[in-house]
């Protein structure tokens, strides 16, 4: 449509004035009417516009009189131009608009009575504010609902071909599932070639059907729309942190709804940029674990064999002896706690206190342990902020975005949405490199799939493309010349035809790729599990921001090198201070300053500075008897880790592990005692999301059976431990926070942070920069013998073990068992789909089928990291970042034969 242009802040559209009523307006030259229209507050009826994607233009409503016309002009598609008079109010044009809405309902079956829109509709709102009350010309459509869609059903008797659900799908998400179909005589919106649909499944469409022609399977006939309570939250899901309002009914949650709504269809069309309210599907059809039967509902305490339901005061009492009673006798060194970051920011807070406070003890951590500390360390280390320094409006209006190591659209996909606004609208060009044919790759301008585990190779590549091709920002340089000496002799080495040999990225690529991210003025790098969750996770960052350095890309408005965080709060538990190397607010456990204060603030001594133990060493000591008792709070380290880990070995000998957690999970099945714990819909909190936001998290519901917020669980154990802590609700601990933390608390906006290369390139850079480049020596290991590169990661349709809760998402992806596959490397062995394989490693060996997936690369093959069965995780053996000890267990070598 070509309304776009104008909110592209590199396309000067002039501003120009209209009268709108007699009043006059001034608005960007060649942008849609309606929207300058709505710009003043006059709010005009409009059923096939929806502000996130340019007009269609069908439904006939948003008529107003334009001077020197006789008839009506439809407003959405009109092009507002210089002098134009406009009048949106008269009878003329109410009779018009009445007359569209007629028109509409003499072909809807009028079923209200058992549609879920009822009373959530826009069409019976237009029928009531134009007062049509007489239906003597309707008819019915009489066709069949498809209901062939795993998670929707279209029912096109009531659709009135707005095409809302195919433009959202098309432009916004840039999926383009959906298409209008002539069947039957009548105009249809089927799943494109009227196959069942098969799509990302994230009920964008269902979002904006402004009827009931599209309809939720999981709450079809449930509910009616007032008999639901709302509730504003925050996704628990990923670190994209999406904002979603929690339907429920009684004590059961009906459905999952966004801020994306027909309802909510005026808007700027610039604040898009911002996030256009949508949800993914694990958002919008994940929920169903909530209240699931198989949720915990009674604290569970071991006598003999057995897990036995005991009552909370009694598991409480034996809880507290337990471990007062171990760290008597054993010192508190023998106790520890892990933490997932599910939790919300003021339960990490006192977790991380209640250890150092109550226990005292420094052996903590979180599962930000697994990739996104290597970030904040190497971020803190080289620019001194410790968390991603953009935020989704700055990725949106990106003129280039380097995507490394990451398939976006699994792990975090509202912020490929944001992407795909940047390519779509503001035109960005956008180089993935990752070991996976990714969706995001097939919109890219510059895709490349390169080698498994070859990215940090890649890094060393750009670097060098970037000097040699002189992209070099010579005033930033300039200002460390020694520093950028060193660099460029770090590099002297080199040689881009090795790498590309190394990679499987050609050397051109590598000048392409290099030029496009140097060349642009506002450059992005966004980096995912492919960098962080490696064992060079901490020095991949590092090379990154050296690459964003040289080419002027540090602290530049709209610049900067981000990585996503998968799990809800992996940034607030390292913000909270949950890892032994932090205080709250990434303040050094060693720093005496920060000691005094929170020790001051606390009360109490805090362990001794060089104490404390991260995940690894935890593990390690529970193996070797020095810790004793383990407390876990929603991680399941036993389903999550390899075997060669020796987790059970670890756990087994413990005197006391506690599990607290919303499932009973494989690790809460060895434990001593089992507290049962809320899930984010029955508590009140915040998360920190991959922007470093912080959204707030509300209470939709009462806790399951006996089940309790985890702040709750360790305020009470914390009191039975002899600490006096006050908390009654988390707007207490908040309180507390706030005043340790001031301006943690920036709801709304994420806070400002410019990083500054200034000290760490004169300090040491010199000496540190000299080995970080030794490409040489970087063949994959084993590559010769195990010929398959084997990567355990995440789906779209799931997060972490706990989406597998979700009956809604398992019914979407099953676990089938298999290995997935190129359909090039199954055909070279000969493979069918579902036929058995041997896949062997160093690690062991284990027989398993296989099934074709187009997204994996040749010479890889992939196992989605959800599901343990087959024990595929076992196969994997571990390495250990050796700056920040974050293990990596998501890749090996193996060989794979026909059983
Ligand atoms: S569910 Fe999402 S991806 Fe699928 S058709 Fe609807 S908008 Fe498109
Ligand atoms: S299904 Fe809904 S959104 Fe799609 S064209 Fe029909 S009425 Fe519009
Ligand atoms: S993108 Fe992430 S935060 Fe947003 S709905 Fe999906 S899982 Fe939730
Ligand atoms: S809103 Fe303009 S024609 Fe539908």
């Amino acid at each position: 449509m070509g309304l776009k242009p104008a909110t592209n802040p590199d396309v000067e559209a002039a501003t120009i004035e209209l009268s709108i009523d007699g009043k006059a307006v001034t608005a960007k030259d060649g942008v849609s009417l309606y929207d300058v229209i709505s710009s003043t507050g006059k709010i005009i009826a409009a059923m096939c516009y929806h502000y996130t994607f340019d007009p269609f233009g069908s439904c006939g409503m948003c008529l107003v009189m334009q001077e020197g016309k006789k008839a009506p002009v439809r407003s959405c598609t009109a092009k507002a131009t210089a002098g134009m008079i406009i009048r949106t109010e008269g009878d003329d044009l109410f009779q018009a608009r009445k007359k569209a809405v007629e028109k509409h309902l003499s072909v809807h079956p009028l079923d209200c009575p058992v549609c879920d829109a009822d009373g959530h509709c826009e069409l019976q709102d237009m029928a009531f504010q134009h007062g049509v009350t007489n239906l003597a010309n309707a008819k019915q459509k009489f066709i069949p609902e498809d209901t062939r869609s795993l998670v929707l059903d279209f029912n096109m008797n009531r659709c009135i071909a707005c095409a809302e659900c195919i433009n959202v799908c098309k432009d916004v998400l840039m999926i383009d599932a959906l298409q209008f179909m002539k069947k039957g005589g009548f105009n249809q919106v089927v799943a494109k070639g009227d196959l069942p649909l098969s799509c990302e499944f994230c009920g964008d469409c269902l979002a904006v059907c402004p009827v009931g022609a599209i309809t939720n399977k999981f709450s079809k006939y449930l509910y009616k729309p007032w008999q639901m309570k709302k509730t504003t939250t925050t996704c628990n899901y990923c670190g994209d942190g999406c904002q979603m309002y929690v339907e429920t009914k009684d004590t059961e949650v009906i459905r999952i709804t966004s801020p994306l709504s027909w309802k909510n269809k005026w808007g700027d069309r610039a604040d898009t940029a911002k996030g256009h309210g949508g949800l993914c599907v694990r958002g919008r059809f994940g929920f169903q674990y909530l209240d699931s039967p198989s949720r915990l509902k009674q604290p569970l305490v071991r006598k003999g064999n057995q897990l036995v339901e005991t009552p909370w005061l009694e598991t409480m009492h034996h809880v507290v002896e337990r471990f007062s009673e171990i760290c008597k006798r054993q010192g508190p060194e023998a106790i520890a706690g892990l933490i997932t970051a599910r939790c919300t920011n003021e339960e990490l807070y006192l977790f991380q206190k209640l250890m150092r406070a109550g226990f005292r003890t420094n052996n903590l951590d979180s599962s930000a342990r697994y990739g996104h500390l290597n970030f904040v360390h190497a971020s803190r280390h080289a620019l001194g902020i410790g968390r991603s320094p953009n935020d989704w409006e700055d990725l949106t209006k990106a003129k280039a975005v380097l995507l490394i190591g990451s398939n976006i659209t699994e792990t975090n996909p509202l912020t490929a949405v944001r992407i795909k606004e940047a390519i779509r609208v503001y035109k960005a060009q956008v180089v993935t490199i990752d070991s996976a044919i990714t969706n995001m790759g097939k919109l890219a301008s510059h895709p490349f799939v390169i080698k498994a585990r070859t990215e940090r190779l890649v890094i060393d590549g750009l670097v060098k493309a970037a000097i040699d091709l002189d992209l070099v920002d010579e005033e930033v340089t300039k200002k460390h010349p020694q520093a950028f000496a060193a660099l460029k002799a770090g590099v002297a080495h080199v040689s881009l035809e090795q790498i590309a040999a190394q990679t499987g990225m050609s050397v051109q690529g590598f000048k392409d790729a290099a030029s496009v991210f140097a060349e642009a003025p506002r450059s992005i790098i966004l980096c995912g599990e492919g960098i962080v969750r490696q064992p060079d996770g901490h020095q991949n960052i590092l090379k990154l921001i050296d690459l964003a350095w040289i080419t002027g890309k540090l602290g530049r408005p709209g610049c900067g090198v981000n990585t996503l965080t998968e799990e809800p709060n992996e940034q607030g538990a390292v913000d909270m201070g949950v890892a032994p190397e932090f205080l709250p607010g990434q303040a050094r456990f060693d720093d005496q300053a920060a000691r005094d204060r929170f020790a001051k603030a606390w009360d109490v001594t805090l362990p001794a500075a060089e104490s404390g133990a991260h995940l690894m060493e935890i593990l390690n000591r529970c193996r070797s008897g020095q810790i004793r008792a383990l407390y876990v709070i929603g991680e399941n380290p036993l389903a999550t880790m390899p075997a060669s880990m020796e987790v059970r070995a670890a756990l087994d000998r413990l005197e006391l592990l506690i599990v607290q957690d919303p499932f009973f999970t494989e690790t809460a099945k060895l434990a001593h005692v089992v507290l049962p714990a809320c899930t984010y819909a029955e508590k009140d909190g915040t998360f920190t999301n991959l922007e470093g936001r912080v959204l707030r998290v509300r209470q939709a519901m009462d806790p399951l059976g006996d089940s309790l917020p985890d702040w709750h669980i360790m305020t009470a154990l914390a009191n039975g431990l002899g600490c006096q802590w006050e908390y009654e609700s988390a707007n207490d601990i908040q309180a507390e926070i706030m005043k340790l933390l001031p301006g943690y608390y920036n709801l709304g906006q994420p806070r400002k942070i410019t990083p500054n290369a200034d000290h760490y390139l004169s300090n040491g850079y010199t000496t540190m920069v000299a080995n970080r480049y030794h490409s040489g020596a970087a063949r994959p290991a084993g590559a010769e013998q195990r010929p398959f590169a084997l990567l355990m990661g995440q789906l779209l349709y799931h997060s972490g073990k706990m989406s597998t809760e979700a009956p809604g998402l398992i019914k979407i992806a099953p676990n089938t068992g298999r290995l997935r596959m190129s359909p090039q490397d199954m055909e070279r062995l000969g493979l069918v789909d579902g036929a058995k394989v041997r896949v062997t490693s160093d690690r062991g060996s284990l027989q398993l089928g296989v099934q074709p997936d187009q997204s994996v690369a040749p010479h890889t093959c992939f196992f989605p990291e959800h599901f343990n069965e087959p024990p595929v995780k076992d196969l994997m053996s571990v390495q250990l970042d050796p700056v920040t000890n974050v293990p990596s267990f998501k890749f090996t070598r193996v060989t794979i034969e026909k059983a």
